[in-house]
């Protein structure tokens, strides 16, 4: 397979952090592949290095060792400019804690991106009143972020992670600061815009429920993949001879 056919491709990815004299091996020896459409969810103990993953292949941080694919292109090869750029168009993403901008509205935080990437006034208004729409906060425009509910941040958060319609959209533990109800509304959502806009996810959790949302479950144990596995929705999706194959390939029912 080309290097161009998967969204997001890591080779040998390495990450140390150096304390003094201590060295942290964060990530050790990840390689992993996520295709267009996919939802994937990683799942691991704390410490083990998810977050330090997911900011790789996002690209807020380099790699001690190995390659962050996206869309083919060698993230490390490219100029600050030009990460910068791909980061704006490309990468979408959802923190536990919103990181909305507390002055603007939830209008104004969704419009920030496509102005960013050089959307006309008028066409970004009008993108971003849909976005939220979309996630079901027509009627909270021109709310502060103070003035919504955790719920509604998040949702917020989402609909600003997907204005530029990135090819990715990296979400660190996006229910970690909601109730559970609330959480699996806001994986729902992630869920219908995976099904209906094809958005590609990768999702970060604690959640053990989450399985129910997502193609494919990562677990991270100690800096490496230690299971990589499609779950029950995509078994569900398969026809029964396409299940034993699977079965009798991977060993698992
Ligand atoms: N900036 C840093 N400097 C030093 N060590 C770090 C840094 N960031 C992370 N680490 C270490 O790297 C390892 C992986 O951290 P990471 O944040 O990726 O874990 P995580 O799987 O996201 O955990 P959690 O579920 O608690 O969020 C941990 O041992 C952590 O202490
Ligand atoms: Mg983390």
């Amino acid at each position: 397979m080309e290097k161009g056919d998967f969204v997001v491709e890591t080779v040998d990815l390495n990450k140390e952090f150096h304390l003094g004299d201590i060295i942290v091996p964060a990530l050790r020896g990840i390689n992993f592949q996520v295709k267009k459409g996919e939802f994937v969810v990683i799942m691991g103990p704390s410490g083990s290095g998810k977050s330090t993953l997911l900011n790789m292949i996002g690209g807020l941080d380099n790699p001690t060792a190995g390659k962050v694919y996206i869309n083919g292109q060698d993230i490390s090869q490219m100029s600050d400019a030009a990460l910068t750029d791909l980061r704006a168009r490309e990468i979408g993403f959802v923190f536990q804690f919103y990181n909305l901008v507390p002055v603007l509205t939830a209008l104004e935080n969704v419009e920030l991106p496509l102005m960013v990437t050089g959307v006309p006034d008028k066409e970004s208004r009008k993108r971003a009143t849909e976005l939220l729409g979309l996630v079901g906060l027509g009627d909270r425009l021109h709310h502060r972020p103070d003035e919504l509910s955790g719920g509604q941040r998040q949702r917020v958060s989402i609909a600003r992670a997907i204005a530029n319609d990135p090819a990715i959209v990296l979400a660190d533990e996006p229910t970690g600061d909601v109730d559970t109800k609330t959480g699996d509304e806001i994986l729902d959502l992630m869920h219908d815009l995976n099904r209906n806009l094809g958005t590609t996810l990768i999702v970060i959790t604690h959640d053990p429920a989450v399985a129910e949302h997502c193609d494919r479950l990562v677990r991270i144990v100690d800096g490496q993949i230690a299971t990589d596995r499609a779950t029950a929705r995509k078994l569900l999706e398969i026809s029964d001879e396409e299940r034993q194959v699977f079965e009798e390939l991977t060993g698992i029912k």
